[in-house]
């Protein structure tokens, strides 16, 4: 959806990740895979893995006390918590609910979001929507994973992308300075659902005893169809959003992708024509933290300084479901 004022704005973002570094060597000791395979295949060097007695709520409340800071709100002033996650800290109610709780904000709508890796787009393209009718003022949308728990540490096809982390942003409504979300697109396609899921613990098949011994209540992945759809997709995504802003590539200042794959990530940049150095890149220390990964890396980018005010940055991600999307935000 485009438009040609913008109706929200990023007013502040914030992220966290664990302090635990699990990095390929450690790995290499526990399953058949190497340092330089990963880094080569992937990007990837290392990743954060939350404590024992971390939940998802407690990483989102720390990504988002950073936003409400740098935004200059408290929890009090939001109106609305939309949470991107497949990993809350219950399968009901929402970890977004649990959000609320702990951030101490009023009786105030609080959902999630479950377009894995597209979550945070989701809920930015959601808290827009809101924010441009005018019912709703100040929104907090996190993106939060801890994809650790349900992982299958015996499988290397998938133990080496995924980390844990948070990130998170406040929107309200855009100043008339030609600031704000100027577009966001959103895709779902269901024919993957079976290459990407965690097959049990759904309504569709109850976790039973045989299905926890066969790793059915943890991630399953058929790597190469989702390399070959997110490169296709993520690009076109992108076309559309610059399309709906009437920019062009180098209109771009920014590009902050989903970091799955280094070598998604650079097919993508190859096909928009936008050179990889304007690209804020951090896979190589978090993995892919799914819908953390967005709000991390454009918390990153917006803190050490890569991302000014007045930048258009654009963003794309795809995930499980396979539901993706991009967006075009002038910061
Ligand atoms: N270490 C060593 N060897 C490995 C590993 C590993 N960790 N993992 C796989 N291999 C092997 C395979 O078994 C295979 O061996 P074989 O040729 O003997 O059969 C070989 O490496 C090549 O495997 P491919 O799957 O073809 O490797 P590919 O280059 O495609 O890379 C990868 C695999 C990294 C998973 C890639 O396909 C990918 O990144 N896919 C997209 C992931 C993604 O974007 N997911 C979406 C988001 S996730 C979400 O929504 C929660």
């Amino acid at each position: 959806m485009g438009s040609e004022r913008p109706g929200s704005q990023i007013l502040g973002t914030g992220a966290y990740a664990p302090e635990k570094v699990l990095t390929n060597h450690d790995l290499a000791r526990t399953v058949d895979t190497s340092d330089e395979w990963i880094r080569e295949r992937t990007g990837i060097r290392e990743r954060r893995i939350a404590r024992d007695d971390e939940t998802a709520s407690d990483m989102a409340v720390a990504a988002a006390k950073r936003a409400l800071e740098a935004a200059g709100l408290t929890a009090r002033d939001l109106d609305m918590i939309i949470v991107g996650t497949v990993t809350g800290d219950l399968p009901m109610p929402a970890c977004a609910a649990i959000v609320q709780h702990k951030l101490g904000a009023s009786n105030i709508p609080a959902f999630d979001i479950s377009a894995a890796c597209a979550g945070f787009l989701y809920g930015l393209s959601i808290s827009d929507q809101f924010i441009r009718t005018g019912a709703h003022k100040r929104i907090l949308v996190v993106g939060v994973e801890l994809l650790s728990r349900v992982l299958n540490w015996q499988d290397r096809v998938t133990c080496v992308l995924f980390g844990d982390g948070a990130g998170a942003a406040v929107l309200g409504p855009a100043a008339d300075d030609g600031r704000g979300v100027l577009s966001t697109r959103l895709y779902t396609d269901s024919s993957l659902v079976e290459s990407l899921c965690i097959p049990a613990g759904g309504s569709r098949e109850p976790l039973t005893a045989e299905g926890l011994e066969k790793h059915r209540d943890k991630v399953f992945m058929v790597g190469s169809d989702i390399f070959k759809i997110a490169v296709k997709n993520l690009t076109s995504a992108s076309r559309a959003a610059l399309e709906d802003g009437k920019l062009t590539a180098s209109d771009v200042k920014w590009v902050v992708p989903h970091q799955a794959n280094l070598r998604i990530i650079a097919q993508v940049a190859m096909r928009l024509d936008i050179p990889l150095t304007r690209f804020v890149l951090n896979i190589e220390r978090y993995g892919n933290t799914s819908s953390a990964s967005i709000p991390i890396a454009l918390d990153e980018g917006i803190r050490d300084g890569r991302i000014q005010k007045g930048d258009t940055v654009l963003m794309c991600a795809l995930g499980a479901g396979i539901s993706w999307g991009s967006a075009l935000v002038r910061i």
